[in-house]
């Protein structure tokens, strides 16, 4: 691609993660094509481009769904390219459908509990862990009141509408408290009604927290309302990174990416 927008990286902030000549190849097909950036603290970033450029492959590749070809994944400056999806996790990169079925069989707020109870990672003391259940329960409850899923509290998990299932991932999330958030399409097959509930979480997520949030999303306005800087990809590659208005006003992606979009907003 040509006309490519980068970002200014400020060299005495580490970034919380960064990828490096990122890769991966399915066959003869580079579907990740060395995607070297870093993504700071308290930024969110919107992840754009045209349906297959490579977006969920790239967070495949960040949070370990899949092995990278080459290149390398940073958390804090350390290599956690290796590691598995459990230990990124546990590092603190939180992506929001590996927590959907945790326990598809218990209630709503059990799962919201069982990941703020993990967080919490209290010892085994009897008396402490009396008290603490209840603690848990209360943040659990207001976790389940801010994604407005009180009244599904003692549902079971499996036999949550689709659109409540989203919003208990966002849930999940929350309870973890990972360094990084990342959202794939957060209200994909949501209704009207319950998108902006989704939205607003994420809204409030940013501006409540120094947390790194990566955003895949197609709809612009809701890009242009969230977004702190926007990043392309375009057949695997990063094609623009910078502010949103900047990207949006680039011929990269006024020629590889509006036309399409605009078309469906
Ligand atoms: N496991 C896989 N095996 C083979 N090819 C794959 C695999 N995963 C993704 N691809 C290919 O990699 C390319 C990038 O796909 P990806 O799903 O990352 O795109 P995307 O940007 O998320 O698209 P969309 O906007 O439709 O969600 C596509 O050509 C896809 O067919
Ligand atoms: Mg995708």
């Amino acid at each position: 691609m040509r006309g490519i927008v980068q970002a200014d990286v400020d060299p005495m902030t580490p970034p919380i993660l960064s990828t490096s000549d990122l890769t991966v190849r399915f066959g003869g097909h580079v579907a990740v094509d060395a995607v070297t950036c870093a993504f700071n603290a308290g930024e969110l970033t919107a992840i754009v481009g045209p349906n297959g450029a490579g977006k969920t492959t790239y967070f495949n590749l960040i949070s370990g769904q899949i092995p990278a070809t080459s290149g390398s994944v940073f958390l804090r400056g350390q290599e956690i390219t290796g590691r598995s999806v459990a230990q990124r996790t546990r590092a603190g990169i939180g992506r929001a459908f590996q927590l959907t079925s945790l326990f598809p069989n218990l209630s709503v707020l059990e799962n919201v509990r069982l990941v703020a109870q993990s967080k919490a990672d209290q010892g085994f003391n009897l008396w402490s862990m009396a008290s603490k259940h209840t603690e848990l329960t209360q943040a659990a409850e207001q976790i389940l009141s801010r994604v407005r899923l009180l009244d599904q509290a003692a549902q079971v998990v499996s036999e949550l509408s689709h659109g409540d299932q989203r919003k208990l991932e966002v849930a999940l999330l929350i309870a973890l408290g990972p360094a990084v958030y990342m959202f794939d399409e957060p209200t994909a097959g949501m209704s009207v009604d319950e998108a902006p509930v989704v939205l607003d979480l994420i809204a409030d997520l940013k501006a409540h927290s120094d947390r790194t949030i990566l955003l895949v999303e197609h709809k612009m306005d809701v890009i242009a309302k969230l977004a702190d800087r926007i990043i392309v990809l375009h057949n695997g590659a990063l094609a623009a990174d910078g502010d949103p208005a900047t990207v949006m006003a680039s011929d990269v992606v006024q020629e590889a990416y509006m036309g399409r979009e605009l078309e469906d907003v």
